[in-house]
């Protein structure tokens, strides 16, 4: 029987911001991220998923019209990896493209096999091969319809009779947050931009583009900003925190997308900051809703379970702001007394009225509120 539980937002790995398609993006290093997953507290801090991306597959097709994956990289096969990573507890996620190849073009006029007119091949192959996860891109669609083409796979998925966990992946371009949680693509996640990349500005640009999609995300049913950055480099600390915040607060997928066999100390800590992790998870799986973008501070609000409330303020600027949110703003009473807890200084105030933040540039506060 399916599972009708709504889940929270996937959390888990994925190599492409790590390594995009270099050599290193191969058997061994994703075994070794498995071995992370485990040795450094990933799993036990809620991550399930370690995903592949673009570039496991082979050139061609074999002679039955079947996927293969690059024997180079994957000399021991995909349901030799699969079983790897559920050895571990752990689920492992593929990718593809409704459309004839997938995005990389690493050879002159060609990529690599897309799943477009092969969904019922492609997901039985994938559902043999052990898959519990599918990202499916949006290059080479040949014009194609997206409801038709992700439909399409969405059912030979469900075919397969394999719980699969499907990701759509089209960019946003074609306003997937109106169709691709419902049946008959019934999606656990969207993608609502194009790429990020490991900068604040990009990071800036997703946040934006995601906030404001709040009404359409549903429990189980996820608006997509992209994949985590944090750990590779191009941002400060501050920044990275903003990061994990912003993503954990609009009740996003997170998906790590640093390389873990080398991950600094500082940046593990925020991947592991479990209080903020509890916020993206929250069983009610409502994405938090923006009620202030004034003079380049947010401030968005997310209902939780026990009901409390996350609160997250973030000062894109690049100059320290104190800001003021009064109670109201965040939907208590204005008399009403409450408590504090910051969810990266792990300590805890009382508070009434309105509350008071000192952020640096770039710096997110995130709280969680529960009235007195
Ligand atoms: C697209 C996707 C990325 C990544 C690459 C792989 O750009 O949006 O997330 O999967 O393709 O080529």
């Amino acid at each position: 029987a399916p599972d009708t539980q709504a889940q929270p937002p996937q959390m888990g790995f994925n190599n492409w911001n790590s390594t995009h398609c270099r050599d290193e993006f191969n058997e061994k290093m994703i075994r070794g991220i498995a071995d992370k997953f485990i040795s450094l507290g990933l799993r036990d801090a809620g991550y399930r998923y370690v995903n592949i991306d673009d570039c496991w597959a082979n050139w061609q097709r074999d002679k039955n019209g079947n996927l293969e994956p690059n024997p180079k990289r994957f000399p021991s096969g995909i349901k030799a990896l699969a079983e790897y990573i559920h050895q571990h507890g752990l689920k492992f996620g593929l990718y593809s493209s409704a459309g004839t190849s997938t995005c990389e073009p690493l050879q002159e006029n060609r990529g690599f096999p897309g799943g477009l007119g092969h969904e019922k091949q492609d997901a039985a192959t994938i559902a043999s091969w052990g898959v519990d996860y599918l990202k499916y891109d949006n290059c080479n669609n040949q014009k194609v319809d997206a409801l038709k083409r992700y439909t399409a796979m969405a059912e030979a998925l469900r075919a397969t009779g394999r719980p699969i966990f499907f990701s759509v992946c089209e960019w946003g371009e074609n306003k997937p947050w109106l169709w691709a949680g419902k049946p008959p693509v019934d999606a656990g996640s969207w993608r609502t931009t194009g790429d990020i990349s490991d900068s604040y500005a990009s990071m800036l640009k997703n946040f934006k583009q995601n906030v404001v999609l709040d009404g359409y995300a549903t429990p189980g049913h996820y608006n997509d900003p992209d994949m985590l950055e944090v750990g590779n480099g191009g941002m400060t600390d501050v920044e990275y925190q903003s990061h994990f915040s912003l993503w954990s607060i609009m009740a996003a997928p997170l998906l790590i997308g640093t390389d873990l066999r080398t991950i600094k100390p500082d940046a593990l800590k925020i991947l592991l900051n479990k209080e903020v992790i509890a916020v993206d998870q929250d069983p009610l799986g409502i994405q938090g809703k923006q009620v202030r973008d004034a003079d380049g501070i947010h401030v968005i609000v997310k209902p939780l379970k026990d009901g409390s409330r996350a609160v997250a303020v973030f000062n894109e600027t690049d100059t320290p702001h104190d800001v003021t949110v009064p109670a109201t703003e965040i939907g208590l009473n204005s008399g009403a007394s409450y408590n504090v807890r910051d969810l990266w200084a792990h300590s805890q105030v009382k508070g009434d009225g309105s509350l008071k933040v000192s952020l640096q540039p770039h710096a997110t506060a995130i709280y969680r509120i529960s009235s007195l």
